[in-house]
C-alpha cells in the first residue's frame, strides 16, 4: 500500500511517498530556516508564506520520479494510480502552517478520490522509527522529544498508548534552543550546540556537571528545562575567561540529555519494555545516542533501541505516511481540519 504524506506543521514543506508504512519511495522537504535563522526563531506568519510557495513545487518533486514527464496530467496520473491513500499532518502546529497541507491533502483526496487520513504530529514522530528494515515491537518506552514536545509514551500497540511522563515546562529542543540564542549561536539551537559542545568533548574539558538537573531526583517522570536559560545567563555573568563558549555548550547539552536520560532510565526499569524508541528532532543528536547506547547495555535486560535514520529525526512527511499505514483511521473529507492545539 502506497502512502503520500504531507507535514506543514511549521517551517518545513515536506511531501513523501511511503509503501506498507516502512519504504520512503520518495521524500522531499523544502524549508524556510534559512530566514528564521536570520531572525533567531520563528515568525509564524513568514512560516506560512513560505509553506504556500513551496506546496506544489514540492508535491510536484515527490511525484516526479515515478512520472512519465513534469506535465501536470502526468504528475496527476501517479496520485491517480500509484496512490493509495492520503495523509496529512493536521496538528498541532501553527495554524497558517497548518492549513496550507489539510487544504492541500484534501483537495487532493476530494479530486483523486482518496481516504484520506489525518495524523496528530507528535504521534507521527514516533514513526520515524518504523521506516527502514527492522520495525519495534511492543511493548515500547518512547519518548518524543522535539522543539515542541518532550512526551514519555508507553506503547502497547499501534494507537495504544498512554503518557507516563514529559515535561512540565519548556521542551528539551526548545531548550536547546533557548540556551543557543544566550551563547549567541544561530538558529536552531540544538544542532548549533551539539557542534560546539563536540569541540569541548574532543578537548576532553569534562565532566560536564556546571547546569542542575530539576526533579533528577524526585519520584516522578517529568522533566523541567525552564531553568535551564536562566541558570546559563547566570553562570555566563560569572564564568572565568577559560570557560569558551564550546565548554558551556557542551555543559548545556549534558544536562539536557542527563536530565532526559535519567527518566528514561527510570520508565524503562519500571516497565521493562522490548524496545525503546527516541524520536523527534532531539534524536538527531549525537550525545543522546550514546547515552541511549550506554542506557541499554547496562540497564540488566534485554531492550532494543530504536532511533529514526537521520533523514527521519527532524520534521519529515516519511513519518506521516507511515503513522497513517499503521494507524489506518480515513476521516470525511468534510469533517477533517487543522488543530493547532491538537495534543496526544
Ligand atoms: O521535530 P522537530 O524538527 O520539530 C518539532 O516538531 O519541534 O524538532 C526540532 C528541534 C529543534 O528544537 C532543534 O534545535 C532540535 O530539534 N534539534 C536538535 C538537533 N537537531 C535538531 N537538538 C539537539 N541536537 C541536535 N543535533
Ligand atoms: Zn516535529
Amino acid at each position: 500500500m502506497k502512502i503520500l504524506g504531507i507535514e506543514t506543521s511549521c517551517d518545513e514543506t515536506s511531501v513523501a511517498i511511503v509503501e506498507d508504512g516502512r519504504n520512503v519511495l520518495s521524500l522531499k522537504t523544502a524549508s524556510s530556516l534559512d530566514l528564521h535563522a536570520l531572525t533567531g526563531g520563528i515568525i509564524p506568519e513568514e512560516a506560512a508564506r513560505k509553506q504556500v510557495e513551496f506546496m506544489l513545487p514540492t508535491l510536484e518533486a515527490a511525484l516526479l520520479p515515478f512520472a512519465k514527464s513534469k506535465r501536470l496530467k502526468d504528475l496527476h496520473s501517479v496520485i491517480e494510480k500509484d496512490i493509495d491513500a492520503i495523509a496529512v499532518t493536521s496538528g498541532p502546529g501553527l495554524i497558517g502552517s497548518l492549513l496550507v497541507g489539510v487544504e492541500t491533502a484534501k483537495t487532493l483526496a476530494l479530486v483523486f478520490n482518496k481516504p484520506l487520513i489525518p495524523i496528530n504530529h507528535v504521534y507521527a514522530h514516533i514513526y520515524g522509527a518504523f521506516l527502514g528494515d527492522t520495525q519495534p515491537e511492543f511493548p515500547a518506552v518512547v519518548a518524543v522529544v522535539s522543539g515542541g514536545h518532550t512526551e514519555f509514551i508507553y506503547m502497547t500497540g499501534h494507537g495504544e498508548y498512554e503518557i507516563i511522563g514529559g515535561t512540565r515546562d519548556d521542551a528539551a529542543g526548545e531548550a536547546f534552543d533557548k540556551c543557543a540564542r544566550v551563547l549567541g549561536l544561530n538558529y536552531p539551537g540544538g544542532p548549533a550546540i551539539s557542534k560546539a559542545a563536540k569541540i569541548s568533548r574532543d578537548k576532553n574539558e569534562g565532566p560536564y556537571n556546571l547546569f542542575p538537573r530539576p526533579l533528577a531526583n524526585a519520584p516522578t517522570n517529568d522533566v523541567s528545562f525552564s531553568g535551564l536559560k536562566t541558570s546559563v545567563i547566570n553562570h555566563v555573568k560569572t564564568l572565568p575567561e577559560e570557560f569558551s563558549r564550546d565548554r558551556i555548550a557542551a555543559e548545556v547539552e549534558e544536562a539536557i540529555c542527563g536530565s532526559l536520560l535519567t527518566k528514561i532510565e527510570r520508565i524503562c526499569v519500571e516497565k521493562r519494555p522490548k524496545s525503546l524508541i527516541f524520536c523527534g528532532g532531539v534524536s538527531a543528536n549525537a550525545r543522546v545516542r550514546e547515552l541511549l547506547n550506554s542506557l541499554i547495555e547496562n540497564v540488566g535486560f534485554p531492550i532494543a533501541l530504536h532511533v529514526p535514520q537521520m533523514p527521519y529525526t527532524t520534521d519529515n512527511a516519511a513519518m506521516v505516511a507511515s503513522c497513517a499505514y499503521y494507524l489506518n483511521q480515513p476521516e470525511r473529507i468534510e469533517d477533517i481540519t487543522a488543530h493547532p492545539e491538537w495534543s496526544l
